[in-house]
């Protein structure tokens, strides 16, 4: 019943509660292949394969043929793909290297074997599940996978997922209704309690469905978790919420100014990126490593 092949209509389309019950089984996949080894926690690793495979697919001309491709490779290999894939979308989004950086630690780290392993095994199970028939379609558009996936990583061993990062897209689509009348664009979308970006997506549902285009939009957000932010930056690219995105990572009750704070730091980060951007070719750069 879960298989969401079994809840496809018959024109072959998928409903948003398909991809929504696609999303959390892939969810609880991944968090029971990345805790069935021993080892630290560390739910940044986990989400940050699922973030790759996401990213990796939307690249990728193979679209979810990538699957097979990406099963047949070592754990050496896959994370060697992962580096390319992270260069090649950093290099083109490097606004969003500060924000996604917290997934994406593991890539640069000198992995144990055993790790490397469990970062394979975990690959593999959101690939079983079929994740790129989820985020390298259009269906991508119709959930927010990151979310549940960060919610099941951190739910204690008797629950599925938990709910603290993700909003439901029924309930999503409610507490956002009365604010997507008028859209025009130019117009900015602020969620100062961001999650994974939930609200956010309910908002591309409903400006792609009026012909507008989300990356002529202004998304501005914040959270005090910082992987709650860096799975709303790969959402961005995911849901291709454009350039004009600014997120801030901290408390916003004692931090009132935060859209402010958060655009001062984007503007300096930039200004070094620059520099070292023109210093070295970022590819070339993680080809050494
Ligand atoms: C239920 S989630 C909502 C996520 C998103 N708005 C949605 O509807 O999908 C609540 C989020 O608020 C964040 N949060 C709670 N207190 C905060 C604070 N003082 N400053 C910034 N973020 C906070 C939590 O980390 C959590 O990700």
């Amino acid at each position: 019943m879960n298989d969401p092949k079994h809840r496809t209509g018959k024109s072959g389309a998928s409903s948003p509660i398909d991809a929504e019950c696609h999303a959390l089984k892939i969810a609880v996949d991944v968090a029971e292949a990345w805790h069935k080894g021993s080892g630290p926690a560390r739910p940044a690793v986990p989400l940050g394969v699922v973030a790759t495979i996401a990213v990796a697919g939307m690249n990728a001309q193979h679209g979810p043929g990538l699957a097979q491709i990406l099963r047949k490779q070592s754990p050496e290999e896959f994370i060697t793909i992962a580096r390319y894939t992270w260069a090649v979308t950093l290099h083109l989004r490097p606004d969003l290297t500060a924000w996604a950086y917290p997934l994406l630690g593991w890539l640069f780290e000198n992995n144990d074997q055993q790790l490397r392993a469990r970062i394979k095994r975990t690959a593999d199970a959101a690939l079983d599940a079929r994740q790129l028939e989820l985020t390298a379609t259009d269906r991508r558009y119709a959930a927010d996978l990151l979310g549940p996936v960060l919610g099941a990583l951190r739910a204690p061993a008797n629950a599925k997922v938990n709910a603290q990062m993700y909003t439901p897209g029924d309930v999503a689509r409610a507490l956002t209704a009365l604010t997507l009348d008028d859209i025009k664009p130019g117009q900015s979308f602020c969620d100062d309690t961001v999650g994974t970006g939930g609200l956010f997506r309910v908002a591309v549902e409903t400006i792609r469905s009026r012909g507008l285009n989300p990356a002529d939009m202004v998304w501005v957000g914040a959270d005090i978790d910082e992987l709650a932010v860096a799975a709303t930056a790969v959402n961005s690219v995911i849901w291709q919420l454009g350039p004009r995105i600014v997120l801030y990572v901290g408390d916003i009750l004692t931090q009132p100014d935060w859209p402010a704070e958060a655009q001062r730091r984007r503007a300096q980060f930039l200004e070094q990126a620059d520099g070292l951007f023109a210093a070295v070719n970022v590819l070339d750069f993680l080809k050494r490593l």
